[in-house]
């Protein structure tokens, strides 16, 4: 992260540094619809002044209330919730910052790099904060240095990434938790006095039950179009928290960051500690803009290869699990051609030999080919897939071993897990210590060593099935408390070392499901796996939370068995509406569904430019009843693809039209149905202006009963 930071800032078109001489500045952080405004105090400390729609007058911002201390610190007069608590070397836990000066910078990639530096007087211990404003986009990402001036270690206590103060009447707050299977379950809750705090203990698969994003309605509940809403997230693959706190006067202080628990850390003399991202965006038009705000800017600047196309597949996870062979495997391949995807993906169950992987009890850790499965390695896999003519992708799960592994066997003290104790698994796994240097090398080692013998292996999945247990690291000795945090930046010094390696092979992100995803990941990863849940019900529910921060280019979507009493059609049309894949037999398929399923490949092909890089307008919610709609535009808005669906209506329920959005009204769509199977629209064929479109709009659910679905493409 500080490498990119870096890079981008040698790039820097200009500089401006206002010295302290400068007197009490006023530092503004802007997009064009968010405002952040600082001020120095009298007493040369920084308060956040302001946080909403940008005022345009400069001669505005001396009014400005002085507000609350911008990166509040521990032991001083304010007694909420603190940013940064800092343990000085001689155990003083005080601190006092103030504005030592700040600079304005634009980046190579044309966002403005605001640096804020603040210090205490007493003790060297100085603050940088950041904060990148991506103007078009309304997204500012912040993140926080601490820099240890003391000649011995200080301790960090607390060290959020970011500290926002609300003042607004009311506060409600959209949460995502669940678990696995069941993720991102969407509630809202009202905050008043006191704290509400979302955070995560569970280390590598951090997000099992919450994931590291939220909505923060402001006045009143914003609603898909209109209203007052703060999203925002951490860049962080390990344990976060969000505090939310309603101070006595009724301000919302949002503290971000890693998350403090079992994580004091010390700082060596002369150490920075740098947080992650607290990316954040602020709309005063509803919870869709702010979604687009962030899909675009992730696409733009952030998700790996967020400009570049993905690919189709069939994987094999759910029609064989560990079941298969080389026959097997060239079976599939050639179904996948015949499907028309882009990929095989071969998953969980090719690797360990004394303790081969014939069940998720053994042989995590042992990357070897199983020789009775696959007695001509990786090498045949690649070979066969090319002659059939798709592409080859495999699975990993390389921070992970089963006790019943060579691995573990000749590096138990590799292992995260606890000496005096007897051991419990999760998954009948343990986590490597990645803390550990030599376990970076084996976890680098993994993807290399596929790579350098097999140079045509073109995907991986990365899974994580396991969060760290019997928290414990050989390694770290008497520093126990960075178990958290270095494991992840262990991992994150794996991954930069395989991005500068193999920069163009893509990776999905898995965690047994989505127990794993945030936005420093996908720095890495250019998808991930939302739930295990593919049940095409359910994940119009999951897509759908996702969708509130992360672009449906990110997530991936299977067709498989999970509720198979639905028809094709509906699994298929809703997986075509996020990165479309199969995990299915389709020798258990019938002739028809087969030769559905194909088109349907033919069709995404075609919409794919629109759905994964158009905006995406989510028109009807399934939370709000038993229809749901989204719709992709394309940015020149000349083309657009309608998803509709309904589950189980009412009989004789009340039904509106539903009104298109972001289209050009003055355009003519001629509306086209796709992945046609009986009960097309009455409408199918017509043109309407986009004005009707979106002003009148079209009838796109039923009552009829059961699932329903229906894609428009509009040209
Ligand atoms: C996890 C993943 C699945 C599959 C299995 C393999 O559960 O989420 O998609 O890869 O692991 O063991």
């Amino acid at each position: 992260m500080t490498k990119r930071l870096f890079s981008i800032l040698a790039a820097a078109l200009l500089c401006t540094v206002c010295a302290v001489a400068q007197d009490k500045p006023v530092i503004k952080v802007e997009t064009t619809g968010v405002q952040l405004v600082f001020k120095v105090g009298d007493n040369g400390r920084l308060y956040q002044s302001y946080l909403g729609k940008p005022l345009t007058h400069d001669s505005d911002l001396h009014h400005l209330p002085r507000g609350i201390e911008a990166y509040l610190t521990h032991g001083m007069e304010d007694y909420f919730e603190p940013a940064l608590h800092v343990e000085h070397s001689d155990h003083n836990s005080t601190c006092e910052l103030k504005y030592q000066s700040h600079s304005v910078t634009t980046q190579a990639d044309g966002a403005q790099h605001t640096v804020i530096t603040l210090a205490d007087d007493v003790y060297p211990t100085t603050v940088k904060m950041h904060f990148i404003a991506y103007k078009d986009q309304d997204i500012i990402v912040t993140n926080t240095e601490i820099i240890n001036g003391e000649k011995k270690p200080v301790v960090l206590h607390k060290f959020a990434s970011s500290l926002l103060n609300i003042n607004r009447s009311r506060y409600f707050l959209t949460e995502y938790h669940g678990d696995w299977a069941a993720e991102v379950a969407m509630s809202e809750t009202e905050l008043n006095f006191g704290k509400k705090v979302l955070d995560t203990k569970l280390g590598s698969r951090a997000s099992m039950f919450i994931p590291s994003f939220f909505q923060l309605s402001l006045d009143a509940p914003a609603t898909e179009n209109a209203g007052n809403v703060l999203v925002g997230t951490l860049a962080w693959t390990g344990n976060y928290q969000f505090t939310f706190e309603v101070d006595n006067n009724g301000v919302l202080r949002l503290l971000s960051g890693i998350n403090p628990y079992f994580s004091e850390y010390t700082l060596k003399a002369g150490e920075t500690f740098t947080t992650p991202d607290f990316i954040f965006t602020l709309s005063d038009s509803g919870r869709g803009k702010a979604a687009r705000n962030f899909h675009n800017w992730a696409r733009n600047y952030r998700l790996k290869d967020g400009k570049g196309t993905r690919m189709t597949l069939l994987n094999n996870w759910e029609a064989t699990y560990f079941d298969f062979n080389e026959e097997k495997l060239a079976g599939l391949m050639g179904e996948a051609k015949k499907l028309g995807v882009d990929m095989f993906l071969l998953d969980d169950g090719w690797f360990g030999n004394k303790y081969p992987r014939s069940s998720d009890h053994q042989g995590l850790g042992d990357w070897d080919e199983t020789k009775d499965k696959l007695p001509n390695k990786i090498g045949y896999l690649c070979k066969t897939a090319k002659e059939k003519g798709v592409k080859f992708g495999i699975w990993i799960e390389p921070e992970m071993v089963n006790p019943k592994s060579e691995l573990y066997e000749k590096h138990p003290d590799w292992v995260i897990h606890l000496p005096n104790r007897k051991e419990y698994y999760f998954r009948n796994q343990l986590v490597l210590d990645l803390s550990n240097p030599k376990v970076q090398e084996h976890v680098f080692g993994v993807v290399d060593r596929i790579l350098t013998e097999n140079p045509e292996v073109a995907f991986f999945k990365w899974d994580c099935n396991s969060p760290i247990t019997n928290i414990w690291s050989n390694y770290l000795k008497d520093k126990q408390t960075h178990l958290y945090i270095d494991y992840v930046r262990g991992l994150y010094k794996v991954l930069d070392r395989i991005k500068a390696k193999y920069p163009n092979v893509p990776m999905m992100l898995c965690s047994g499901g989505s127990g794993r995803i945030d936005y420093e990941a996908l720095e890495y990863f250019t998808e991930f796996w939302p739930s295990d849940n593919t049940d095409p019900v359910e994940r119009l529910y999951i897509q759908w939370g996702y969708s509130s921060v992360y672009p449906v280019k990110a997530q991936c979507a299977h067709v498989t068995t999970w509720n198979k009493e639905s028809d094709i059609k509906f699994r298929v049309d809703v997986a075509s509406m996020a990165k479309l894949g199969f995990d299915i037999k389709f020798s258990d398929m019938s002739k028809d569904d087969a030769e559905f399923c194909r088109n349907a490949v033919t069709n995404y092909n075609r919409m794919k430019p629109v759905i994964l890089d158009g905006d995406q307008y989510r028109l009807v919610s399934p939370y709000e009843g038993r229809h749901a709609s989204t719709m992709f535009v394309s940015e020149d808005k000349s083309k657009a693809v309608v998803f509709a669906f309904d589950v189980n209506p009412r009989y004789r329920e009340h039904l509106l039209p539903v009104k298109l959005q972001g289209l050009d009204p003055n355009r003519q769509y001629k509306v086209k149905e796709t992945n046609e199977r009986g009960n097309n629209y009455w409408f199918n064929g017509r043109t309407y202006s986009g004005e009707y479109l979106m002003t009148v709009g079209l009838d796109l659910f039923s009552t009829r009963r059961g699932l329903t679905s229906h894609i428009l493409e509009l040209e």
